[in-house]
């Protein structure tokens, strides 16, 4: 039997164990896959004790993610852009880390609009949370030439901006709107349009006709922001596939095989998710 699971504080709301379990289910591995509430403060100690517990290895969501990056022995480059680890296995005892949010965003990305790199030039985030540290990362690692970081604090911009000065520009909140007709991606790293927080309120009417519209939220399955860009006709990455996404590599360390995001995976979660 291998086991694995999710750390974090609280725990009883991640999905993770929903798709870990489809998986399980369906490649029929002997495995189990549960979440672990773990106390702040109490993370480099869990970690630790992975093995000791009979984990091979978790997944790390809110608030532990940084923590867990402190405590590894060895982490991805990913995880370094962003100074937080979502992902952890063991190695011959050491403890060994990743970000998966960013493949998870990429990949995602990859199944809506193929070869997107191809005309995206500028793309606007906003927001300047880890999230959008992460997007950052992956979309200069596929060759996005200008991206505009735009947060209500613009000093949290601003800290994104000065590790890559030569592609990133800041931009405050007022000014987004302004932004938007030289924007071939836009995406929603913040928790706006989110399911009990305030509306992602920001017109579309200047957003460039071929631009092509994400939204990292995936509780309503489709935003707000989601919802308004597809009636103007534009192209939309929904936010429950980066989920679905950043799920794989974990599985493929903890249980051996890669495992498919597929239409059934998704419908699995995404009735969850209605049901709340
Ligand atoms: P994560 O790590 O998931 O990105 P986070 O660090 O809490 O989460 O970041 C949340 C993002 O949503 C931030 O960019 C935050 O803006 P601030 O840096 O100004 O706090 C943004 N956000 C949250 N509520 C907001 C609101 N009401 N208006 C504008 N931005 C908001």
């Amino acid at each position: 039997m291998i086991r694995a699971c999710c750390i974090g504080w609280p725990v009883t709301h991640v999905r993770s164990p929903l798709i870990h379990g489809f998986w399980l289910k369906e490649h029929a591995i002997r495995g189990e896959y549960g979440p672990e509430a773990v106390e702040p403060g109490q993370v480099d100690a869990f970690l630790r004790s992975l093995a000791d517990r009979g984990y091979a290895g978790c997944n790390v969501t809110i608030p532990h993610k940084e923590a867990a990056f402190a405590a590894m022995d060895e982490v991805d480059p990913g995880a370094v852009a962003v100074g937080a680890v979502n992902t952890v296995w063991l190695d011959g005892g050491r403890l060994i880390g990743m970000n998966s949010d960013v493949i998870g965003f990429l990949k995602n990305l990859d199944d809506h609009v193929p070869n997107w790199e191809r005309e995206v030039r500028h793309a606007v985030v906003l927001g300047a949370g880890g999230a959008a540290r992460g997007i950052v990362h992956g979309l200069l690692s596929r060759g996005v030439e200008t991206i505009t970081v735009a947060n209500r604090s613009l000093s949290k911009a601003e800290a994104i901006a000065a590790s890559h000065p030569s592609s990133l520009r800041v931009a405050d909140w007022a000014s987004v709107p302004a932004l938007l007709a030289d924007a071939d991606l836009l995406v929603n790293t913040t928790s706006l349009g989110m399911k009990g927080q305030p509306p992602l309120d920001l017109p579309l009417d200047t957003l460039k006709p071929t631009a092509i519209v994400s939204d990292i939220v995936y509780v309503p399955l489709v935003t707000d922001l989601l919802a308004r860009a597809e009636a103007r006709g534009h192209r939309t990455v929904e936010g429950l596939g980066m989920l679905l996404h950043q799920a794989v590599p974990g599985f493929e360390k903890w249980f051996g095989i890669t495992p498919k995001v597929t239409r059934g995976l998704w419908e699995h979660v995404a009735a969850d998710i209605r049901g709340t």
